[in-house]
């Protein structure tokens, strides 16, 4: 039998197939056809969600359904919120929202149905219940009461609100709004993988979740966000970028927020955020910030060749509103959540097991040594 072809980190292999999004020609970004840019400039979170796990943008009625079916199931039960203060308070809340994916699934009655109609309905609970706990769990460790999810108000609304405790401002909302959009989706990034891997098996979409969760978490995928604002916090001053980075680069240590497997070009979500990026940090007085990241951003692309990715705005931009840098990664989670589970149903309609083969590279047959000859 011939040896199949071996590539480090699955570098540029074809694992599979979907139509739910392409990284088209290696340099732009399309969901179900439409791009990113479109969705972004125009479209609300709720519509690209929608999208994402139906198929096709909604009409005003599936929309107004689809964002009642989202308010209704986002208050959290009692006993998970019983659950939530009983938790060690500094734990980081991504490990808390792995904890929450396969908490939930014991209060969902439909957890281990995994006919597409019942795993679409448990992906809208997901969605509709992350924020939810991701707000709550923030402000159980500030030693404040979790509050509730406001039903009319907008999903990058109703998350600032439930964070915050105050009406975002519409500046705000479209921040955050624009970013879940652009962390929605992202073909076989390594968190989607996973969820394929464990879906494949015919496990259930809680399981699969929970693990997307723990593969985001790593400062090579998502974790990124959470490492691009302490670089920029230990950078300091726009005076100080140019030695910093330069040092950095002396020293090869890996700069968050550039490089990335696909986009070599430059990733198109990146070029989208950060003319927003730019303008939020005039109305909310970070220049200094904007400034110190330019320069990072020119010396990293003229001495490395390596563009941002879009962790390096939207860690900028999630600073800018005020947000607390322990929930950058879940906030990856809120969005994500829509593109892994329609992985996992995608998955699930046409299933073959994920089993690829290793290489061996260990030991030489060798005879069996009794314990008293070791
Ligand atoms: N800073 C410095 N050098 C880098 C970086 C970086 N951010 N990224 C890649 N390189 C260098 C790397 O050292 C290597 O150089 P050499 O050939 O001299 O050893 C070369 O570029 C190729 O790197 P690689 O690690 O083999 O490339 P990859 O395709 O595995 O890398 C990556 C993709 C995203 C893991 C990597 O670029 C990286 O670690 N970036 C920093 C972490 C980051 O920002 N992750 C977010 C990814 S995008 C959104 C998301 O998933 O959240």
């Amino acid at each position: 039998m011939s040896e199949p072809a071996y590539h480090p980190g699955l570098e540029g292999v074809i694992a599979g197939e979907t139509a739910i999004s392409t990284i088209a020609g290696g340099s732009g970004l399309r969901y179900r056809g439409y791009a990113i840019e479109d969705l972004a400039r125009e479209a609300s979170f709720e519509e690209v969600a929608y999208l994402i796990l139906h198929g096709e943008l909604p009409a005003a009625a599936a929309l107004k359904d689809f964002c009642s079916r989202l308010a209704a199931a986002a208050p959290l039960q009692g006993e998970v919120l019983d659950f939530m203060r009983s938790v060690p308070r500094d734990t980081p809340i991504m490990d808390f929202l792995r904890t929450a994916a396969s908490a939930l699934a014991h209060f969902d009655a439909e957890a281990v149905d995994t006919n597409s109609e019942a795993q679409l309905r448990k992906a809208e609970r997901l969605l509709a219940q992350f924020p939810t706990v991701l707000a709550a769990q923030r402000r159980i460790q500030q030693g404040k009461e979790p509050i509730n999810p406001d039903p009319q108000k907008s999903f990058a609304a109703n998350l600032l609100w439930m964070l915050r405790g105050e009406e975002p401002s519409p500046q705000l909302e479209r921040a955050m709004d624009v970013s879940l959009t652009l962390y929605a989706e992202h073909e076989f990034n390594a968190s989607t993988f996973a969820a394929r891997v464990i879906t494949s098996t015919l496990s259930d979409l809680h399981s699969s979740i929970a693990g997307a969760i723990g593969a985001l978490k790593g400062p090579l995928h998502g974790g990124a966000n959470e490492r691009v604002m302490e670089v920029l916090q230990e950078v300091g001053t726009a005076e100080n970028a140019e030695p910093w980075i330069r040092q950095a680069l002396a020293e090869k240590r890996r700069i968050m927020g550039f490089g990335h497997r696909v986009y070599k070009e430059g990733d198109p979500r990146a070029r989208f955020l950060k003319p927003l990026c730019q303008e939020l940090a005039v109305e909310t007085g970070h220049e200094e910030m904007e400034n110190m990241a330019e320069v990072i951003e020119r010396i990293v692309v003229e001495e490395k060749g390596l563009p941002p990715n879009l962790d390096w705005p939207s860690a900028r931009l999630y600073h800018y509103m005020g947000l607390d840098v322990t929930i950058y990664t879940p906030l990856f989670v809120v969005s994500r959540v829509t593109g892994w589970a329609a992985h996992v149903i995608e998955q699930m309609e046409n299933n073959r097991l994920i089993r690829p083969r290793s290489r061996y590279i260990g030991p030489e047959p060798r005879p069996w040594t009794p314990i008293a000859a070791r």
